[in-house]
């Protein structure tokens, strides 16, 4: 049987991984600086995940969800600590699009309304809910068509204050877009997002899938605005590889026996995974090293030429050329060894290491950009 051959593919062969690189089968060295779709937040094969990991596979690997699993409340208990939203519940999945379609669903429970709004350039996951709020056709199938999803461009606030009406189900914003090629919601923008939702009784749910966990330099990014959310989705570096996701949940919306649910969300080994997560990240202050570092690595970019625009926030971050990044991106594989990313923005690198990033890392990653910046301008 052949693979369903929908992903464009590099011709490497990773075969290992250790805290920020990657190992291919003839042994050769990447430097991961996008992490395999923001995924990897505490590097890889970080000791006390496999540990962890391994140590709950010699256990039990799986039970369903009709039994008792303390580990989940200790996965929502050490979120919450670290989050800050220690009153709101945890729903567990196995994805970011799961989340989001979790996500959309609660918030038409809760209020019985199916408007939603989203933002031009999201980019919220592939099943049907998610992938209708993914202002992107090209991945719509004609099922997943429907009126009832109302695209707005980001960080317009007139566009808002007209579209906003009693009718609002819900809206969903990324903290930070990735794909779109990381564009920051203002604050000011997310202060008024927040007002209408309250005033017409709509759910404000924030999609912290790619830009939350830490990457932002703060827990969520929308916490730079000082809002709070609903509805928050995770995913990606949750686990840091192993499959998991979540919705973290107001208390202000009641739960009810069969309401959501899913077979593996939630089990043992992803738990393992999403606690061994969290403990790194506090244990090695990583929240603070993306901050720290990604400040750095921005004003280090200030001095390269070529460079039409950096957008980012901690260790989010895009470099937008003024030419499509292609080659520049190719160069750094090929020539210099390093893994970057692109977006739908075609001029734009998207960086996105792993928290535990070094500057001597980010530096080698500079000189490396500053030289096929040099060939390709
Ligand atoms: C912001 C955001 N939301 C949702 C998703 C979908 O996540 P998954 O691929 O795990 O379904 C992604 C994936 O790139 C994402 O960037």
């Amino acid at each position: 049987m052949n693979l369903f051959d929908v992903y464009p593919l590099f011709d490497i062969t990773p075969v290992r991984g250790e805290g920020c690189y990657l190992y291919d089968d003839k042994g050769t060295r990447y430097l991961d600086l996008y992490g395999g779709h923001a995924v990897i937040s505490i590097g890889h094969s970080h000791p006390h995940y496999i540990k962890a990991i391994s140590e709950q596979l010699h256990k039990l690997g799986f039970y369903s969800n009709s039994v008792k699993i303390p580990q989940q409340n200790e996965l929502a208990e050490k979120l919450g600590e670290l989050s800050g939203y220690n009153d709101y519940s945890l729903f567990l999945c196995n994805s970011g699009a799961e989340a989001n379609e979790n996500a959309l669903k609660l918030a038409s429970f809760h209020n019985g309304r199916k408007k939603i709004i989203a933002f031009q350039k999201s980019f919220h996951g592939r099943t049907s809910l998610a992938v209708a709020a993914t202002n992107d056709t090209s991945i719509q199938a004609p099922v997943n068509q429907t009126d009832d999803i109302i695209f707005l461009p980001l960080n317009d606030e007139e566009a808002l204050h007209n579209a906003f009406k009693d009718g609002i189900c819900a809206v969903i914003i990324e903290g930070i877009q990735g794909v779109g090629g990381v564009n920051i919601p203002t604050a000011s923008f997310l202060l008024l997002l927040r007002s209408l939702c309250d005033k017409h009784g709509a759910s404000l749910i924030l999609d912290e899938v790619q830009s939350g966990y830490g990457r932002s330099g703060y827990f969520f990014a929308h916490q730079y605005a000082g809002i709070k959310a609903d509805i928050i989705s995770v995913a990606k570096g949750m686990g840091n590889g192993f499959p998991v996701g979540g919705i973290l949940i107001s208390p202000a919306f009641k739960a009810k026996h069969g309401l959501l649910g899913t077979t593996f969300g939630g089990n043992y080994l992803a738990c393992a995974a999403g606690i061994a997560v969290l403990d790194v990240i506090k244990k090695e202050g990583l929240i603070d090293n993306a901050k720290e570092l990604g400040e750095y690595f921005i004003t280090q970019l200030q001095g390269i030429n070529g460079i039409k625009e950096i957008r980012g926030m901690g260790l989010m971050i895009g470099i937008e050329l003024n030419q499509p990044c292609a080659a520049v991106r190719s160069e750094l594989l090929n020539k210099h060894k390093i893994f970057t990313g692109t977006s739908s923005n075609k001029n734009t690198l998207r960086i996105l290491p792993p928290l535990v990033i070094s500057k001597q890392e980010i530096d080698h990653f500079l000189e490396a950009f500053h030289s096929s910046q040099q060939a390709h301008s």
